[in-house]
């Protein structure tokens, strides 16, 4: 997507379509004015209220403007950011529902609602280009179009070029905050391909070549250890999930330093399960291929460490990524059998579809020990219990440290990814303790999210500053429930905003 800034007249404009927004204070003052202007009946008030993301698209203006179709996009009282993505996630979708390549957006309200909000005009602007990106994705890489009708058999079209419009006064600062946009936006774009992938186009090796891609591109160290580097390390949860499967297991680690001085280390882990069957705890067949969206955690943290290196952030952050699948066959790890973890820490596995603990305990303690950070935080589509507590748009954060958990807070109320807060006390190890090895992988039915992170807790060595942030809920939105359905990249704006906050 092309993106030009301009300070053009909306008149002159050439683009398919011009989207004006309104909130809804605007709405009664200037909207007929509008309206007259560009020669559409004023009758459309009626109907459109400027809530936020409400779309109406208008044709046939008389008022001499060169753009053939007009948008009058709802921002709500125009006070929060949400609202102002919420808009731009909007607009965007409908262009490309309508198959429109070029839009331009009447921006000369940015600097109001950057007052009234709160938010810098740059973070504006980057907003509505995240928004931009997130609202016009569409997943059709596998589709060929052979079945389509004939002379629509065309390529889906996607916004080819956005024209942000505004005055003179804000143009430089738009224009930063435009660039810092289409970075995280792609960004968000690449994790949400990964998790769309499916597990027969993306096992562990290409997760690891997705990230050396990156590193290579943009300037950072990829470093990845293959099956024989893994078993001589000793990482027994890593292996002991990938025991039934016919792909080699991989371990990934990506190390961004910044150019200048830096003072905090941040490590970043992701699991990367490409597909989870369940393994011999077979998982039900109904929507078991929703699983392909079990390494969503992963492809955050790759998003996140890109985004870092693209932006420059002055933070040296380091992502870990175990990945393998989990499947069930006459060589996989048995329920009952007792591993042995990189850490040395003995498990029972009473359940082998409680897997993505296995693999991240190894990650956690490499981490710590190979590292030691300032921070650690995790991100894991870890349990279905999650969703049964929080439900499907809300993630689930754990933290040994107040200050830690209120800057994810924070972060996540920044970048529209929400997330809140459960307790680690301790009454809750007595649900994970094991007759024959230190620790049991299941906890049983009460409060399965809960000793999910009592159990990674074991891994950090003491570490005081650790968050794990459970995604199994937001990142991907299954069949139905939403109008764009799969991945959505749920945690890579969290963590750029997360990183922010030690630059
Ligand atoms: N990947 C799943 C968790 C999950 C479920 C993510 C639904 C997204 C949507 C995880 O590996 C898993 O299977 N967890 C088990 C744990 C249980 C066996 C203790 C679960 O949640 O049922
Ligand atoms: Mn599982
Ligand atoms: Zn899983």
């Amino acid at each position: 997507m092309k993106i030009i800034v301009t300070k053009s007249d909306l008149r002159s404009i050439a683009t398919d379509l011009l989207v004006l927004p309104f909130s809804s204070v605007e709405l009664k003052k200037e909207a007929g004015k509008t309206l007259d202007a560009i020669g559409i009946d004023q009758q459309v008030l009626k109907d459109f209220k400027a809530e936020a993301g409400e779309v109406v698209v208008l044709y046939g203006g008389t008022g001499g403007y060169s753009a053939p179709r007009f948008a009058l996009l709802g921002i709500g009282e125009g006070k929060t950011i949400e609202e102002w993505r919420k808009a731009a996630i909007s607009f965007a979708s409908k262009a490309v529902d309508l198959k429109i390549e070029k839009v331009a957006v009447d921006c000369s309200c940015i600097e109001t609602l950057s007052a009234v909000s709160g938010q810098s005009v740059a973070t504006m602007a980057a907003t509505l280009v995240e928004g931009c990106f997130v609202g016009s994705y569409r997943f059709d890489r596998l589709k060929s179009g052979k079945l389509d009708k004939k002379g629509s058999g065309e390529k889906l079209k996607k916004i080819a070029e956005l024209l942000v419009v505004v005055d003179s006064s804000v143009f430089e600062e738009v224009e930063r905050g435009v660039a810092g946009g289409k970075i995280v936006g792609s960004c968000k774009k690449m994790a949400r391909d990964l998790v769309n992938l499916p597990g027969n186009f993306l096992h562990a090796v290409d997760i690891a070549k997705a990230a050396e891609e990156s590193g290579k591109k943009y300037g950072y160290e990829v470093t990845v250890f293959h099956k024989k580097e893994i078993e001589a390390l000793g990482m027994g949860g890593l292996l002991a999930v990938n025991k039934g499967s016919d792909h080699p297991p991989t371990f990934t680690v990506l190390d961004y330093k910044p150019k200048g001085k830096t003072n905090v280390v941040v490590a970043l882990v992701g699991k990367a399960v490409t597909f989870d069957s369940g393994g011999i705890s077979i998982k039900p067949s109904e929507n078991m291929g929703e699983m392909k969206s079990d390494m969503s955690g992963a492809a955050s943290v790759l998003g996140a460490v890109e985004a870092a290196a693209r932006l420059g952030l002055p933070v040296h952050v380091i992502g870990l990524i175990p990945a393998t699948d989990n499947m069930p066959s006459g060589t996989a790890t048995q329920p009952g059998d007792v591993i042995t973890t990189y850490s040395g820490i003995t498990v029972e596995v009473s359940n082998t579809d409680a897997e993505g603990r296995l693999i991240l305990a190894d990650a956690l303690t490499y981490a710590k020990e190979k590292y030691n950070p300032d921070v650690i935080v995790d991100v894991a589509t870890l349990t279905g219990a999650c969703i049964v507590a929080l439900g499907y748009p809300v993630a689930a954060l754990f933290s040994n440290n107040d200050t830690l958990a209120d800057k994810i807070f924070r972060a996540g109320e920044q970048s529209g990814e929400k997330v809140w807060r459960m307790p680690l006390w301790d009454l809750y190890d007595e649900q994970i303790k094991s007759d024959v090895a230190d620790l049991n992988n299941t906890g049983g039915r009460g409060a399965g999210s809960i000793t999910a992170a009592k159990f990674l807790e074991k891994f950090i060595d003491g570490h005081e500053n650790w968050a794990h942030i459970d995604i199994a809920g937001p990142s991907f939105t299954p069949k139905g429930a939403g109008k764009v359905n799969g991945g959505t990249g749920f945690g890579v704006g969290l963590l750029v905003e997360l990183l922010k906050k030690w630059s």
